[in-house]
């Protein structure tokens, strides 16, 4: 999703804005643009494309001596990427970048189109930079506000007036931080894009507007903000693919070290887990893949533990009417915590006082910040767009504390050895790349694949066929394998590949009688399972362990799979097209 950077301070912005924009490209983006400020002047340049376009751009202008700039890259909402449509956007006196959705667009570009205001791109950020202009009248704070006042739906904004000698920032449900150095500011959606200038930042709050420039303010609905300024860890795992091929690669290959490092303090202390059964009803909510998780931890809750559990996509979950009538508790999962869906979600149920606990990794985040109760994943820094390692600890965050909970009901099970041996365990599949690429050489030219499998199975099929379809771009459903006859089958022909998931022991068998349903209509099978079978065309066995943790070990197959497949189809792995790393917008 859009990238914010902004400098103030005495050096030219030029270098520090472009390194900026590259550890920004993660979050995804299809433009970006920068603009240089000084007393007389401001220079604005874009460029459709990568951030490297915008550098070619920048080596063949003459750049203007400034000390103050802001850049941006833009993933297209409203508007196709196109220079004009890219920001940084500039009405009347002021210029200004911005992340997030002004809702409320249409209205207001109407009522400037009648004070006279034109408008020279599609785009909602041009209206705000507009409304901004409209109320200046050489106060910048005063300004900021009122256009805020007007201003509906989500907004991180780092903006220039042209008489101004500052940089000003605001945001509002879209991430924005401030970054701290003798006499130097910056202000980044996120610290990895200034970490290697400062690690000393600010988290803007909601609706504060900060001024940086010789004069450093923060205010609050006219009031004076004092912030504490917090340090963030230097983080070489930023930048550094440490040999791999690709961010996605090495962070699969993190795994194993991330997941001691998640569940070392849990397993030792069972008490750090909140109690689960004092509710009666739980929610599990997010988006992509983090709802998928969400979906293994709901079957393992109710099959296992025999709680009332519910899964929902964030984004449907915030409009829906959900009636909270018994003891219920909102667990949001987010790798972010800035996804805009879970952030409206949380704050639902947070409204209307209902226990909130988020599964997250991002500690700043608005969600880490927001819900009432955290349990931090370790993952460190995720670069690739595609999650891997964030949601593998997503599932053993909950399978553990799923368990834990078990335990608590006091069903005796031994099962925390294997929970411990899983980080070995997942080193040796981890291993295993060239059964994973003779998987790939197999699919990588079919247009079409089938997940199949029933209850947890399904849920982990689910992830199976996102992780493959954002990074191979291959179609791919999954579906319940039960489910399949009742029409979906027709799709089924000669050489179509179909992976069956099977580690559920209760439902094997009807699972099985599916894949031979599909195998006889000329389905190329490949198993991934914990048992061999010997009888389909592929079978990947992983180590049998409980139900608790058993996923944890199939999922990091599904993820190379998906890796070496897109490999084979050249395809831009750590960054698909139109994906967005954080999407901070509805
Ligand atoms: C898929 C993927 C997305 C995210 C989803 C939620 O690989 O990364 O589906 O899982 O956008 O993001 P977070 O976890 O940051 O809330």
């Amino acid at each position: 999703m859009c990238g914010i950077v902004g400098y103030s301070g005495q050096k030219h912005p030029q270098k520090i804005l472009l390194d900026g924009l590259k550890s920004l490209e993660y979050r995804g983006y299809d433009s970006s643009g920068i603009a240089f400020k000084n007393n007389t002047d401001v220079q604005i340049i874009k460029s459709v494309g990568k951030v490297t376009n915008l550098e070619e751009k920048l080596n063949h202008e003459k750049i203007i001596d400034c000390h103050i700039g802001i850049a941006h890259t833009r993933w297209a909402t409203h508007g196709v990427p196109s220079e004009v449509n890219a920001h940084p956007h500039r009405v009347g006196n002021v210029t200004l970048v911005h992340n997030g959705i002004l809702e409320n667009s249409e209205e207001i570009k109407e009522m400037l189109i009648k004070k006279g205001v034109s408008f020279k791109s599609e785009t909602d950020t041009e209206v705000i930079c507009a409304l901004i202009n409209y109320y200046y009248e050489k106060d910048a704070m005063l300004a900021i506000y009122k256009a805020m006042q007007k201003m509906k739906g989500s907004y991180a904004l780092g903006i220039l007036f042209d008489d101004e000698d500052a940089l000003y920032a605001v945001r509002k449900d879209s991430p924005l931080v401030i970054g701290i150095l003798k006499g130097e500011y910056f202000i980044a959606s996120d610290i990895s894009a200034i970490i290697n200038y400062t690690n000393k930042y600010i988290l803007l709050d909601e609706g504060e507007i900060a001024k940086l420039g010789e004069d450093f303010l923060i205010m609050k609905n006219g009031k004076k903000i004092e912030k504490q300024i917090l340090t963030a860890n230097t983080d070489s795992e930023l930048k550094d693919k440490c040999g791999y091929e690709h961010f996605m690669l090495k962070e699969i290959m993190e795994e194993p070290f991330v997941l001691e490092k998640t569940l070392t303090p849990y397993l030792e202390n069972v008490k750090q887990f909140p109690n689960l059964l004092e509710y009666e009803e739980i929610h599990i909510i997010g988006c992509g893949s983090a709802l998928y998780a969400g979906m293994i931890g709901k079957s393992l809750l109710e099959e296992k533990v025999g709680i009332k559990t519910f899964c929902d996509v964030a984004s449907e979950y915030r409009y829906k009417n959900i009636i909270y009538d018994r003891k219920t508790l909102v667990i949001l999962i987010s790798q972010s915590g800035e996804t805009a869906d879970t952030i409206a979600a949380m704050r639902k149920a947070n409204q209307k006082n209902i226990d909130t606990l988020a599964i997250v990794n991002v500690k700043t985040s608005t969600i880490a910040r927001e819900s009432k109760m955290k349990i931090f994943i370790e993952a460190g820094v995720e670069v690739a767009v595609a999650t891997t390692k964030a949601y593998l600890l997503q599932v053993a965050v909950l399978s553990l504390m799923a368990y834990k909970s078990s335990l608590k009901k006091g069903i005796k099970d031994n099962v925390m050895k294997e929970f411990k041996d899983l980080p070995k365990l997942l080193r040796k599949i981890l291993n295993n790349r060239e059964e994973y690429r003779r998987i790939a050489e197999e699919i990588y030219k079919k247009e079409n694949i089938f997940f199949i499998g029933r209850k947890i199975d399904y849920a982990i099929c689910l992830e199976g066929s996102l992780k493959l379809k954002e990074v191979s771009y291959i179609h791919s459903e999954a579906y319940q394998a039960g489910e399949l006859k009742h029409g979906t089958i027709s799709l089924i022909e000669e050489g179509m590949p179909v992976f069956g998931i099977i580690t559920d022991k209760d439902i094997k068998e009807k699972t099985i009688s599916n894949i031979e349903e599909v195998k006889s209509r000329g389905a190329k099978i490949i198993l991934i399972t914990n048992e061999k079978i010997d009888k389909y065309d592929y079978e990947l066995v992983v180590p049998k362990l409980n139900d608790y943790a058993q996923s944890i070990l199939i999922v990091p197959v599904l993820q190379m799979i998906a890796y070496e497949t897109a490999l084979k189809r050249k395809c831009d792995i750590d960054k698909p097209k139109n994906l967005a790393k954080s999407v901070t917008v509805e």
